[in-house]
């Protein structure tokens, strides 16, 4: 879906698996984001709680990318890589997604570049280099142990639907609909476009949320207090940390915060392209002919005071408050994280049912602060804006 550049056939696959991304759909998802919270706050508990030595010192960073990719395996096949459990970059598979992100960036925008490169026939032809991911690895595997005959057949039998209602078992309800064109194969696509576009892009968000309420005191406890208020009112139903997504969805300041953090800190760091149709298009006050690339940069948009008010490269939540009802309305319009249009993120709610989730569980379950309060991270910009990690590296040493 991601990478097709026909229209018909993008909105056609679309169409057929919609569905499983609606907004309807997140109470299912629920309990497949929670197992891997309860996990995570397991995890970071036993190895960095309650220590008054260097051992309490966390890479929260790279742990929140442990969690999204978890997750995102969790809502896929119902099975999690093992990330978080092992507190490790399983068979190295986050390495292996910066390195292709540093070279797609490069690519993508002077692809004659790829062809001599990876695809260059010379390669293919002399077999070298190993290209399968190990996500495409384990999507097979998960394939392969989920017989899409006897989800069938529950179906059928008990016309309630597969008991597993993971994306897997979603995109096979689709493929009983139409088997010719949402194939196996298109199916093992799907689910694969979903762990990469689904995890990197929720982790550097979720990053973004705890670095900007860190940096800035004031506001982490002002939502921790919003939080503590929701407690005391008896809204929050578990009895652990955990919160439900009907008991934070509409929290004022929660929502101000995810908001702000997705305009400061987009996950996509270089432009959306689109193509020009064939008879071209005006583009304020300027023909663009048929076929020119164009493209906007939410990092451009959301710096633009006119619509996002004063201040508009500070992190301050307030402003999606105390903005009348109207400039509400505007700045959500423009919030251009997700992209827009025919093409814009498909797996938006299920992002934002991971981070109004995640932020209140840690907040209500660790006090965090800053190692170097002063010192700000680094970017770097591979097609998705992460930290970077060769200056955090460098920075880690010199304080060591
Ligand atoms: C904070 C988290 C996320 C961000 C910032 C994000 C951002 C984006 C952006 C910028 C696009 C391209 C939109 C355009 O060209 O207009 C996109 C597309 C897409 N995203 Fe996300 N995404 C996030 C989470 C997810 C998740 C969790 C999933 C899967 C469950 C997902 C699946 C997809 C897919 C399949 C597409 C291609 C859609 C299409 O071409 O029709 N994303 N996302």
């Amino acid at each position: 879906m991601f990478n097709t550049t026909d229209n018909k056939f993008h909105a056609k696959l679309r169409r057929a698996v919609s569905n499983a991304y609606a907004m309807s759909t997140l109470v299912n998802f629920e309990p497949l984001v929670d197992s891997t919270s309860v996990e995570f706050l397991k995890q970071l508990k036993q190895r960095y709680a309650n220590r008054t030595d260097d051992s309490g010192i966390c890479d929260l960073g790279q742990w929140l990318q442990f969690y999204a990719f978890d997750v995102i395996g969790e809502l896929t096949y119902s099975k999690r890589l093992g990330f978080v459990d092992r507190g490790t970059d399983v068979d190295h598979i986050i390495g292996n997604l910066e390195r292709l992100l540093n070279y797609v960036s490069v690519v993508g925008q002077l692809p004659f570049l790829d062809r001599l490169l990876i695809k260059n026939p010379i390669r293919f032809w002399l077999k070298l280099g190993n290209s399968t991911s190990p996500v495409v690895t384990f999507a097979k595997k998960q394939m392969a142990s989920r017989d899409f005959v006897d989800e069938k057949n529950a179906e059928d039998s008990s016309n309630k639907g597969p008991a597993r209602k993971d994306f897997l078992s979603r995109f096979n309800e689709a493929r009983m609909k139409d088997p010719v064109f949402i194939s196996e194969n298109r199916v093992l696509a799907l689910t694969v476009a979903n762990m990469f576009a689904g995890s990197d892009t929720t982790a550097i968000t979720l990053r973004a949320i705890f670095y900007y309420l860190l940096k800035d005191p004031p506001k982490m406890e002002k939502l921790s207090e919003e939080l503590v208020g929701q407690s005391k009112a008896g809204k929050f139903t578990r009895d652990d940390a955990l919160v439900r997504w009907e008991e934070v969805r509409d929290l004022p300041y929660l929502g101000a915060v995810i908001n702000e953090a997705l305009r400061c800190h987009p996950a996509a760091g270089l432009t959306l392209e689109r193509v020009a149709p064939p008879g071209g298009i005006e583009v304020a006050g300027h023909h663009l002919p048929g076929g020119t690339i164009v493209g906007c940069s939410a990092w451009v948009i959301h710096r633009d005071e006119s619509i996002f008010g004063p201040e508009a490269s500070e992190f301050r939540p307030e402003r999606w408050i105390d903005a009348t009802a109207e400039q509400q309305a505007k700045m959500k319009n423009a919030l251009f994280s997700f992209g827009a249009g025919s093409r814009t993120c498909i797996g938006k709610n299920i992002s934002l049912l991971e981070m109004y989730k995640l932020v209140p569980a840690m907040i209500r379950t660790f006090e965090i602060e800053l190692l170097n309060p002063e010192s700000p991270w680094t970017l770097h910009n591979a097609w998705t804006t992460v930290v970077d990690e060769l200056a955090r590296g460098r920075r880690d040493m010199s304080n060591a």
